[in-house]
């Protein structure tokens, strides 16, 4: 007897794929190998292309002239497990409560680019033939920012060539609430590393006369944000296009305001830019946030040193119209403008991914639509969300071609976080989802 869907989505979970670490590279070839023999047995032709990072998972089905083609995107790989004591079942083995997957990548995004697998490979096995023509794209860089799929994009243009993009790494607004995602944040990264003395000294013999790393740290990342929460650097602002009436209204209508943020978040309070409810400050405003600082003494009790370096690592979550690159050299400017006598700063600058804007009203986010109501009943839900997918933007450019977003997670899917989870309803659901949307995609005017 062959495996249940849900059996196989486990087995797909197994592999620790975490992307950040070198020591993991073979588990992440493991996995595109298991991911590879899978499309073949659905009888799609497939195969696993090494990349100078983790390979990509490339398969397609027998081609028929006079069809659409639809390239299905998705990733393999997932974020680190820590702190993984808070965990409640171990993230890499899946564990099924009350209807409910726990395991990292779960959500993000083994579940959801699983759902299409499966719906691919049972609309195969139950028809012989699909809709459209399917490319399936699955990386295992996603969530180390892509570096090397633009390349890869570029070098396989041919074989790519497709209508339209679809894409299941996003969220829904609530439980059963179909969602169509029109608008993603671009990222952009840098760490700042502060350096003083030659080693760590003590405090009492030379603090005063000798600089503080960690002090400028401090001040160099407290100086990001002005007293009311906008972002200080000048010009980070210039090309950010404003919100539309239309989506203001839209978005206020919507489940999942700002109590059901607090109780998700367990944060005690919200803030953030004056003039913008949350949703609009998460969907559709740029941010500079603090995503890790270090140095200096760690343990446990007090050490009288001057810590001989220290470091920050920021990201920016940008919006339509801005340009990453640009971003990240006015962010290197303003930190060295900044940076007080007697220390050495070195700003290194990391990835950086373009948000993404689509009209969910054209031809194939009707089609998207369509299929979603079919699936989920009730009305779409048009959101833009704060996360990431730098590829998105990048498909838009090279290949010339749409994406639809279709998300199948939850707000507390706990993506990135411990005890990341994913229904098996949704799964179920994104199985349906992937059928009603090839048919829609196939037929769309
Ligand atoms: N699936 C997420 C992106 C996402 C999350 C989109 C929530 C919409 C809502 C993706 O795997 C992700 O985490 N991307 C990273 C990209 C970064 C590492 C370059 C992100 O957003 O931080
Ligand atoms: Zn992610």
């Amino acid at each position: 007897m062959s495996p249940s869907p849900v059996d196989e989505l486990c087995e797909f979970l197994r592999f620790p794929s975490v992307s950040t670490s070198a020591e993991r590279s073979g588990d992440l070839v493991a996995c595109a190998e298991w991911l590879s023999r899978r499309f073949s047995r659905a009888g799609l032709e497939s195969r696993v292309v090494p990349t100078p990072g983790h390979p990509v998972v490339l398969a397609k089905s027998r081609p028929r002239p006079g069809l659409r083609t639809v390239l299905i995107y998705g990733h393999y790989d997932v974020q680190p497990v820590d702190p993984v004591e808070l965990w409640e079942s171990p993230p890499f083995e899946p564990s099924i409560r009350d209807g409910v997957i726990y395991a990292r990548g779960s959500a993000d995004n083994k579940g959801q680019i699983f759902a299409h697998v499966l719906g691919v490979a049972q609309t195969l096995e139950e028809k012989g033939e699909l809709p459209v023509n399917v490319i399936f794209l699955v990386e295992g860089e996603e969530e180390v920012g892509s570096s090397h799929l633009e390349d890869f994009l570029k070098a396989h243009r041919e074989e790519l060539q497709c209508d339209v993009i679809a894409v299941s790494d996003t969220g829904m607004v609530g439980a059963g609430i179909p969602t169509l995602t029109y608008g993603l944040r671009g990222v952009a990264a840098l760490e700042l590393k502060v350096s003083g003395p030659s080693r760590d000294l003590h405090s009492g013999i030379f603090g005063g006369a000798v600089a503080n790393p960690l002090s400028v740290v401090a001040r160099l990342v407290a100086a990001l944000h002005d007293a009311d929460g906008r972002v200080a650097i000048p010009g980070f602002y210039d090309a950010v296009e404003p919100l539309a009436e239309w989506e203001r209204e839209a978005w206020a209508a919507l489940p999942m305001g700002e109590r059901e943020l607090l109780e998700l978040t367990g944060a005690p309070g919200l803030t953030g830019e004056p003039g913008y409810n949350a949703r609009e400050r998460i969907w559709a405003r740029p941010t500079a946030e603090v995503n890790g600082i270090g140095g200096g003494f760690q343990g446990a009790g007090t050490k009288t040193v001057i810590p001989s370096h220290g470091f920050a690592k920021v990201t920016f979550r940008l919006v339509p119209q801005q340009e990453p690159e640009k971003i990240l050299e006015a962010a290197r400017a303003f930190l060295e403008a900044r940076c007080p006598a007697g220390v050495r700063l070195e700003v290194d600058l990391g990835h950086a991914g373009q948000p993404y804007l689509m009209d969910p009203r054209g031809e194939w986010g009707g089609a998207a639509t369509r299929a979603l109501e079919r699936t989920f009943g009730g009305q779409v839900a048009l959101i833009r969300e704060g996360g990431s997918i730098p590829i998105i933007n990048t498909f838009e450019r090279v290949l010339g071609v749409e994406t639809l977003l279709l998300g199948l997670a939850l707000p507390d899917c706990r993506a990135h976080s411990p005890n990341e989870n994913f229904p098996v309803a949704n799964f179920l659901a994104g199985i349906r989802l992937n059928q009603e949307l090839l048919t829609e995609l196939g037929s769309a005017e």
